[in-house]
């Protein structure tokens, strides 16, 4: 197994994915795991949508309406309707709020962020891809509508999992100096 040190480290994203995608019984262990994230006041603040297969056309045809209402022209409706089908996977991770007098919404949004990043990062660990993926349709109207959202739930991001078609993936600068500051 590889050291998990040396895999935190050199984690990264995947956006050219193609079939297969993790199975059935590994998008609900990917879950199970989603649902270890640590999550002040035992809430469980979030909802996750599995679009597999046909299902992906669901979510296609949300993005498509959305982006008709908007005036696009039939080409950009066009290009929204095939987004997700980039990969054969995609998991919507929502936050459903919950009123509470300890834990605010910003709280539970950084606890449903932190769900999403555990099935990029276990879905790598598996072997698969994964980018995480927000734009507009994160935060349009009709789109929000679809999933029935209320007005303080939110749209984390869709997650793309499947087969990384780009394996190789170079390493980003990172400039610890400039984000950290030691108060010894
Ligand atoms: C909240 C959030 C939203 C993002 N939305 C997009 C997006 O819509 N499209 C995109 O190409 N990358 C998006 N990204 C960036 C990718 O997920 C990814 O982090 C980036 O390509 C850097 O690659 P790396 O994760 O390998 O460092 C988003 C990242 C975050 C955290």
């Amino acid at each position: 197994m590889t050291n998990i040190i040396d895999f935190l480290a050199n984690r990264h994203s995947s956006s050219k994915l193609s079939a297969p995608g993790p199975s059935d019984s590994q998008i609900d262990q990917l879950l199970e795991i989603a649902c270890r994230t640590p999550d002040h006041g035992g809430l469980q603040p979030w909802q996750f949508v599995v679009m597999t297969g046909e299902g992906r056309n669901k979510l296609g045809d949300i993005f498509a309406a959305a982006a008709t209402s908007n005036d696009a022209d039939v080409c950009v409706i066009e290009k929204a309707r095939n987004m997700p089908m980039r990969a054969p996977v995609v998991i919507t991770v929502i936050t459903k709020f919950v009123e509470h007098p300890k834990v605010p919404w910003i709280e539970q949004v950084g606890s449903a962020g932190c769900a999403l990043f555990s099935i990029q990062q276990a879905a790598l660990a598996m072997g698969f891809g994964g980018i995480w993926r927000t734009g507009d349709f994160a935060r349009d109207a009709l789109v929000r509508d679809s999933f029935n959202l209320e007005a303080e739930d939110e749209i984390i991001g869709y997650l793309y999992l499947g087969t990384d078609q780009c394996p190789s993936h170079g390493h980003k600068t990172i400039k610890l100096a400039d984000k950290v500051t030691y108060w010894n």
